[in-house]
């Protein structure tokens, strides 16, 4: 016959010492079970002496209901604290503001190229794209400046191992490839891409460079057209109230040739400095394209004439944000990009 009163002490005081679910559910097996002790002991019942049998059987009983009754609330009170515990194990703060997406942009180069491109657009011009990997005979020959030509000294460029093959010192071979391919049509194109130089790397130049080119060759184009579109376009850009301004020049593809200012706010504290106190920017080399170039390109020049720009949207977008080193723009460094 089991002893009751010792029973239910060691399964409270066994209940008491379980910290955690397991621990719980072991101990109902070991007391409530097939061969759990308080199951067993009320078997035991028959075998108790008749006059003893009641008291044993309602001591049993109200071990069992009370035994039941304490394992059901420390098995919900363990519930709550295992929740508890993983609430405040786990962190979750819903208070914490969220982790907000980085928003990219677009390049300040590629933002002022689509500015140029709208412009030119609206002018009438199409984008024709052509190679950075140019040949010798492009880049320069085609382009009215033979092998030993002096002008040459203006576009050192990098060579590769192939001899002849090089990357290309600015975007004018592109106005053979566009005559070539378009000849004996009228032409309106800019020609945007980037360029090389074999420099040294101050806060002026860089090894590479965009350039955007223009090209409009017809029957009657002449100086006045090269005059009113080089003007629309820098008062698109810089503003209405611009005056441009053209001083004659040389370039070995273009005759005449010259070179486009534009007047330069005097109220701005850089003006100075910006324009050397002359007031005046430069923004771009132009002209009409030289008959031996039309020649190369197929066209006839005394049927046709055409003029052509070319400029830097580097040194524009230096000019407009009043950057002070070019080498910012493919320097890579977040905290230049992401002021544009
Ligand atoms: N190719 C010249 C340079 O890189 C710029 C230029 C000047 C382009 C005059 C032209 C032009 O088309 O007519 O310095």
């Amino acid at each position: 016959m089991a002893d009751l009163s010792n029973l239910e002490q060691r399964a409270r005081a066994e209940l008491a010492a379980c910290t955690d679910e397991a621990a719980l559910r072991i101990w109902n097996t070991r007391y409530f079970g097939k061969q759990g002790e308080v199951i067993l002991a009320l078997k035991e019942v028959g075998k108790v002496p008749p006059e003893e049998r009641r008291a044993y059987g309602q001591e049993a009983n109200r071990i069992k209901e009370s035994l039941i009754a304490a394992y059901d609330g420390a098995l919900v009170k363990e519930k709550e604290l295992a929740l508890e515990r993983s609430l405040s194990a786990e962190g979750l703060d819903v208070t914490l503001p969220g982790r907000t997406t980085p928003r990219g942009r677009l390049h300040v180069s590629t933002r002022i190229m689509r500015e140029i491109y709208g412009i030119f657009a609206d002018l009438g011009f199409q984008i024709y794209r052509s190679r950075e990997v140019e040949d010798d005979l492009t880049n320069f020959e085609l382009l009215n400046m033979p092998p030993h030509h002096p002008a040459r000294d203006m576009w050192d460029t990098f060579h590769t191992t192939t001899p002849g093959v090089l990357l290309r010192t600015h975007t004018s071979p592109g106005q053979i490839h566009v005559m070539r391919e378009l000849c004996p049509e009228p032409i309106r194109v800019i020609l945007p891409g980037m360029c090389y130089r074999y420099e040294a790397i101050t806060t002026r130049s860089e090894i590479q460079f965009q350039q955007v080119e223009g090209l409009a060759i017809g029957t009657s184009v002449t100086m006045a057209d090269l005059k009113g579109t080089i003007t629309a376009f820098a008062q698109r850009l810089f503003g209405k109230e611009r005056q441009v301004r053209f001083r004659s020049s040389y370039f070995p593809f273009t005759e005449p040739s010259i070179e486009v200012d534009i007047d330069w706010p005097k109220d701005d504290p850089n003006a100075d400095r910006l324009t050397k106190g002359t007031g005046w920017l430069e923004i771009m080399g132009a002209g009409m394209v030289h008959p031996i170039v039309l020649k190369n390109g197929g066209y006839d020049p005394q049927k046709h004439s055409g003029f052509a720009f070319g400029m830097g949207p580097q040194r524009i977008t230096m000019l407009k944000y009043a950057i002070d080193d070019i080498r910012l723009f493919w320097g890579n460094d977040v905290r230049f990009l992401e002021q544009f």
